[in-house]
């Protein structure tokens, strides 16, 4: 049931964003966050939305940024992000994001924004660093109080952010009177953390050394059957679980559990007594029937984009009223005069 302010009764509200800065996501990504987004959305009132606001925190090609949030959401729902279920929308479309973020900059303290560790890892590495890397936490703290979440499902590299959301509204409500819902972070299972196939000690991420270790998900059947041909495995010839020995073995057997829905032990059973090329064999047939659908309801979706649009466009709509009401009243509570 829904009521006036968009909220499904009963449910706690979950809410989270995704950068929009690659054209595919790829399986770290799938199995790491969208997999469990998506099973939320049969237990939670959920939120999702493209960041792209933050992502011009650093330089983006326009025509590239416009592409890739088209491609993001298309995934998001090619993925079962349901739009008749889920509020799906994109960040730029909803103005009280950067209202809200501006009033948080102004209640955040300089030297806790520069204590983020996220903050001093890309300030350190990029050469010019824009004012926006540094205010980056009130504006996600923004795109969450907007909307009352109670939930914040994201990785671990979030839990700092997810902190100082919390601080931020539990200073304002102090300061202002009840404004805000304080969120609790769901900090995703790690436990399914996904390798480079060419590299098993690094995370399966989109800056992988060579193209080979990385599946996208949007790959096709060829492409993710050779990928996982040609990944890295260790010495030996035993199928066994043992990440720090066999990080290689160990992370194909970690892919196809979490796709597969099948325990650990219970593949390890099936290969024993079998060499590598069995499981890579397998493996393959799980990721391309798991992807499948995926990659085709995507491709379909990016065929037509004024379907994508009106999707988004509703999204926006439902999203868009919530966050009104709730910068109405901050902009009441701050002291702004009414128009
Ligand atoms: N910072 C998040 C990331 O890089 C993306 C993000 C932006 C987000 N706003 C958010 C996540 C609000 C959760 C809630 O992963």
């Amino acid at each position: 049931m829904t009521d006036s302010s968009g909220l499904q009764s009963g449910r706690p509200r979950s809410l989270s964003g995704i950068q929009a800065t690659s054209d595919s996501l790829h399986l770290g990504n799938y199995i790491g966050a969208l997999q469990q987004f998506v099973e939320q959305q049969e237990t939670h009132d959920a939120f999702f939305f493209i960041a792209n606001l933050h992502a011009i925190t650093v330089d983006q090609d326009p025509a590239q940024l416009r592409e890739r949030t088209l491609r993001t959401a298309a995934q998001f729902i090619g993925a079962g992000l349901d739009p008749q279920r889920s509020t799906l929308y994109v960040q730029s479309h909803i103005p009280a994001h950067t209202q809200l973020g501006w009033v948080l900059e102004c209640t955040t303290g300089l030297g806790e924004a520069q204590r983020m560790t996220q903050f001093k890892d890309k300030s350190g590495k990029n050469e010019h660093v824009s004012l926006g890397l540094l205010t980056y936490p009130a504006l996600m703290a923004a795109d969450i109080l907007l909307y009352q979440a109670d939930v914040v499902p994201v990785g671990e590299d979030q839990r700092q952010h997810l902190e100082m959301t919390r601080n931020l509204a539990e200073r304002f409500n102090h300061r202002y009177g009840d404004t805000f819902t304080v969120p609790e972070a769901h900090i995703l299972k790690s436990t399914a953390k996904v390798y480079d196939l060419q590299d098993p000690t690094a995370k399966m991420s989109k800056s992988a050394q060579t193209p080979a270790g990385l599946i996208e998900i949007l790959d096709d059947a060829k492409s993710i059957t050779k990928k996982i041909k040609s990944a890295v495995t260790d010495a030996g010839t035993e199928v066994t679980y043992d990440p720090e020995g066999k990080p290689g073995v160990s992370n194909l057997l970690t892919i196809h559990s979490a796709l597969s829905g099948r325990s650990i032990e219970d593949i390890v059973a099936e290969f024993e007594g079998r060499m590598y090329g069995h499981l890579k064999v397998a493996l393959a047939e799980v990721v391309v029937e798991t992807l499948r659908p995926l990659r085709e309801r995507t491709l379909e979706l990016l065929d037509d984009p004024a379907e994508l649009a009106r999707v988004l466009d509703a999204g926006a709509e439902t999203a868009g009223a919530i966050a009104e009401r709730t910068i109405a009243d901050v902009y009441d509570r701050v002291g702004f005069l009414t128009r």
